[in-house]
């Protein structure tokens, strides 16, 4: 699958830098991710929280930077959209980050996968064109 392979990819990729890792280091865990849920929608622009669950996670790694990308479910890969992340640079031990919804087809099979050591997928949830804010008429824009 290519969410593995990326994995071990970027596994590698840290291998690298950080010299020799141990196998302790190497660890699986498996960051559970707890908002989005499954079957969520997300309008584009919005802002919207994506949280983990801390206690699935060795707070070993809090500090360790993560990165969030958004992905969808399509012939058995993640697709994985590893160009635009939709956050970086967060600590794994803040429990969540807020993100903007970026602009992207409508789709009801979207993921976000947050990566640290390891990696793990939400449910899927949908991306959908904000709809109009009923209240705003045209003399307010
Ligand atoms: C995380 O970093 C803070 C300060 O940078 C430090 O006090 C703390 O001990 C670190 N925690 C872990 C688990 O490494
Ligand atoms: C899935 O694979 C088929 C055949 O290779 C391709 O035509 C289609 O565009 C793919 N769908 C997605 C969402 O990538
Ligand atoms: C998000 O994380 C911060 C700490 O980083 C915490 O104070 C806050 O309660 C969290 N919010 C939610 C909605 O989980």
């Amino acid at each position: 699958m290519m969410f593995k392979s990326f994995i071990a990819v970027l596994a590698a990729a840290s291998a690298v830098v950080a010299g020799p890792v141990t196998r302790a280091t190497l660890d699986v865990w498996d960051p559970k991710i707890t908002n989005p849920t499954a079957g969520q929608v997300w309008a584009i622009g919005n802002k919207q929280l994506v949280a983990w669950d801390l206690n699935s996670i060795p707070s070993s790694e809090y500090n360790k930077t993560g990165m969030l990308l958004l992905g969808y479910i399509a012939n058995d890969s993640e697709n994985l959209d590893i160009k635009h992340p939709l956050a970086t640079g967060f600590s794994i031990g803040d429990g969540n980050v807020t993100v903007t919804v970026p602009e992207v087809q409508e789709r009801d099979n979207y993921v976000v996968a947050l990566l640290g050591d390891s990696g793990n997928i939400s449910p899927q949830f949908s991306i959908i064109t904000a709809p109009v804010p009923s209240t705003l008429s045209d003399s307010d824009q």
